[in-house]
């Protein structure tokens, strides 16, 4: 009888459409015993890799659901496996609480965008956001609720295998790409059944690792910390994301994972988010490795206390939490706020209103690799490309041409254009290189394809054969560059050189006197200097994902127009990293005629690429920087006008770009600081004026003292193609 009353209880609470969600989860709350709520914050992986569609949790995982004492799986999706889950979670369990199904859906479940660094490349933010919006929509169908993306971590350091899973080194664009993957995961309502809560990870300072190396010491001022690297997660949690990632790195001898000043007074006391906190995987564990934590019961201890609502695959709330409570060493309010805050998304994403709203099978097999959803992985594709060199302008390439060599380890390969990270993506749906170029020109250009090597390992042997292909074609393209498992967690490179015998390939081909186009294909900025300076064509194409072959065609014969710039710098040599625009000046700028001045020896300082980087077949010319005023109030702005001529011969797009330095502070400023940006297309011979408005916002920074404000004082402007060929002006700022 009294359970009876008890589920009438719940569900008059819970399905009461005019109670609101708040009241909705304090009736849950009420009937719940410390088992039940302890459960809701544990999670844990109902799979591994398993590479099927249908993932199966174990018996024992079905037992922990009955007893109500899981809340969340992640790597468990398919409709077919979500819905038998959540079946037993909703008849079986006492309560009858919902679970959240997650996955890392990085860049596509089953239909591969590129991965998030060449997005960011596109500089395109209402694209970033429909692919993501496309993301949502096949993996929504496949019933899953929650994605642990996107993953906003600054990356100055490409030694850093996860640099491939961000937007690069830039706080301004990482914030805009952070709020553009939110709002298109999380749709227009995240009770609509084609939304998916995001995930801002790894809160926080991850990409800081020490010699690039994965999950190393993280040592950054506070400074540097709350202006470059947490302003992607503020983005996040002001465009609503639903739930954050506590990071598996320590800063300043604090593991994030236990870290109440950043989890609590600055996630929830300053910013206001409302959300839950999930950890990485086991990091309420390691607390115990970094050494603050004696063992397992005081890890759970501490990460409950410091913020961390759900912990992921450590089982330290699970042995712990209640033990605690009863103990009274752990305050029931606390747990009890963590249990809100989970149920809170729960009733947000509408599962306590129909837990089986993500599991329909025939949505799901209508929209996996759905031809809307494999065209805009082509579209976002080609506009994430750069144009590193065009020499003599051999690209665009003529579908004249007889006879075409593709060469090299990246050419045909299945596999590697899905980029690390890619969830269900599958071989079998990628168009390599050479597949595309057929699609392209058809049985008019005769094709020769030559591996020529692996990408790793020290064998030539297949370099006669290719010299060969190549000295009967009348142009080369050579695909180069990683293999999709070189970056992403726990791909740390000492050495950013081409993998293998790659370099000296190229180097044997060219001899042969033919034009060549390198393609390459990676998930870092490498160093490249031979092939720069020798090599007339260079793109630089990521990982593209299912269409990447068709969209690197698109390019190669100019029915594209590359517009992607660089959201990372390319270093010269790994000597020089980290390296990134926005520096310091130091008290010694470098100065050639002064031998004590801040330089190398052995190499200059300035980058191979620079961040916004990139060319386009057309040319652009940059005139008339003009500020509406000189001098400027608080409440007042400036306009900044720069013309921009198509000066050559197709049209094009540019990504014209907005920089500011601040003269003298209170505290040091870096040389140039991104602030705004447009991507506008020309008309060959056309101008266009672009305007930026420059407002008090724009010039703050954190001074001597911590607060966020701006100064008083002089100004620079720069607007040009790149962070370093810019036009210059300034201004002065009055209170
Ligand atoms: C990674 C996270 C990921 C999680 C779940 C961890 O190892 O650091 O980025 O979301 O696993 O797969």
């Amino acid at each position: 009888m009294k359970k009876i009353i008890i589920l009438f209880l719940f569900y008059s609470l819970t399905i009461a459409q005019n109670k609101s969600v708040e009241e909705r989860i304090d009736s849950v709350l009420v009937l719940m015993t410390l088992d039940e709520k302890v459960g809701q914050l544990v999670q844990y992986s109902g799979g591994w890799d398993t590479g099927t569609q249908t993932v199966r949790p174990s018996e024992a995982h079905e037992k922990l659901i009955i007893m109500g004492k899981v809340g969340s799986f992640l790597n468990v999706f398919g409709t077919e496996s979500t819905h038998r889950l959540q079946k037993i979670a909703v008849e079986q369990s006492r309560l009858k609480i919902p679970l959240i199904f997650g996955l890392d859906v990085i860049h596509g479940f089953r239909s591969i965008f590129p991965v998030p660094l060449a997005e960011a490349c596109t500089w395109e933010p209402e694209l970033v956001e429909q692919s993501a919006r496309w993301q949502a929509i096949e993996a929504a169908s496949t019933g899953l609720h929650w994605t642990f993306n996107p993953m906003v971590d600054i990356a100055r350091d490409p030694r850093w295998g996860r640099i491939v899973e961000g937007s690069g080194e830039d706080p301004y664009l990482g914030s805009l790409m952070a709020r553009a993957r939110v709002i298109g995961y999380q749709g227009k309502k995240l009770s609509d059944n084609n939304s998916i809560v995001a995930c801002a990870k790894h809160f926080a300072g991850y990409g800081g690792a020490e010699g690039g190396r994965d999950y190393n010491t993280v040592d950054i001022s506070e400074r540097t910390f709350r202006e470059v690297f947490l302003k992607p997660f503020h983005a996040a949690v002001e465009a609503g994301v639903g739930t954050l990632m506590s990071s598996f790195n320590e800063i300043g001898g604090v593991p994030q994972s236990g870290c109440r000043f950043l989890l609590t007074d600055i996630l929830r006391n300053e910013w206001g988010f409302k959300g839950f906190v999930v950890s990485d995987w086991n990091s309420v564990g390691e607390l115990i490795p970094h050494g603050v934590a004696k063992n397992l019961e005081e890890a759970a201890q501490i990460g409950l206390e410091a913020g961390v609502d759900m912990d992921m695959e450590a089982s330290a709330y699970y042995n712990h939490l209640a033990d605690l409570v009863n103990r009274g060493k752990v305050s029931l309010d606390i747990l009890n706020e963590s249990v809100k805050r989970i149920l809170r998304i729960k009733f947000y994403l509408g599962l306590f209103d129909d837990p089986f709203k993500y599991c329909d099978t025939d949505l799901e097999k209508k929209t996996i690799l759905n031809k809307e959803i494999v065209n805009a992985t082509r579209e976002v594709a080609k506009r994430s490309v750069v144009l590193l060199k065009n020499e003599n302008y051999l690209l665009p390439l003529s579908k004249e041409i007889s006879k075409i060599a593709v060469l090299g380890p990246l050419a045909n390969s299945k596999d590697d254009p899905l980029g690390p990270w890619a969830a269900q993506g599958k071989p079998e749906d990628v168009v390599t290189v050479v597949e595309g170029l057929k699609n392209k020109l058809g049985n008019r250009t005769e094709i020769i394809y030559e591996e020529g090597c692996k990408i790793d390992g020290n064998s030539k042997e297949g370099f006669s054969k290719a010299v060969e292909a190549a000295k009967n074609a009348d142009v080369v393209i050579m695909c180069v560059g990683e293999s999709r498992g070189m970056s992403a967690e726990a791909r740390s490179r000492a050495y950013l050189d081409l993998p293998g015998v790659q370099e000296d390939f190229v180097k044997e081909i060219h001899k042969t006197g033919k034009p060549i186009v390198v393609v390459l294909m990676n998930g870092r900025p490498l160093t490249i200097n031979w092939i720069n300076e020798n090599i007339s064509s260079i793109l630089e194409t990521w990982f593209l994902g299912i269409q990447s072959g068709n969209a690197i065609a698109d390019i190669l014969f100019g029915d594209y127009n590359p517009s992607g710039k660089l959201t990372t710098t390319f270093p010269r040599y790994v000597g020089q990293v980290p390296i990134y625009y926005n520096h310091k000046m130091t008290g010694r700028p470098y100065d050639k005629s002064n031998f004590y001045t801040s330089y190398y020896l052995d190499l200059e300082n300035s980058p191979l690429y620079p961040f916004g980087y990139g060319l386009s077949y057309t040319t652009f010319k940059y005139s008339d920087l003009t500020l509406s005023q000189n001098k400027m109030n608080i409440n007042e702005s400036i306009t900044v006008s720069v013309n921009v001529t198509n000066s050559g011969k197709y049209e094009g797009e540019e990504v014209v770009q907005l920089y500011i330095r601040d003269l003298v502070g209170s505290v040091t400023r870096p040389v140039k600081e991104l602030k705004d940006f447009r991507k506008i297309i020309l008309k060959p011979g056309e101008t266009k004026k672009v305007e930026f408005i420059i407002t008090e916002d724009k010039l703050k920074f954190y001074d001597i003292n911590m607060d966020y404000v701006s100064e008083p004082g002089d100004f620079k402007v720069f607007v040009g193609t790149n962070s370093e060929e810019v036009l210059e002006s300034s201004f002065m700022l009055i209170k």
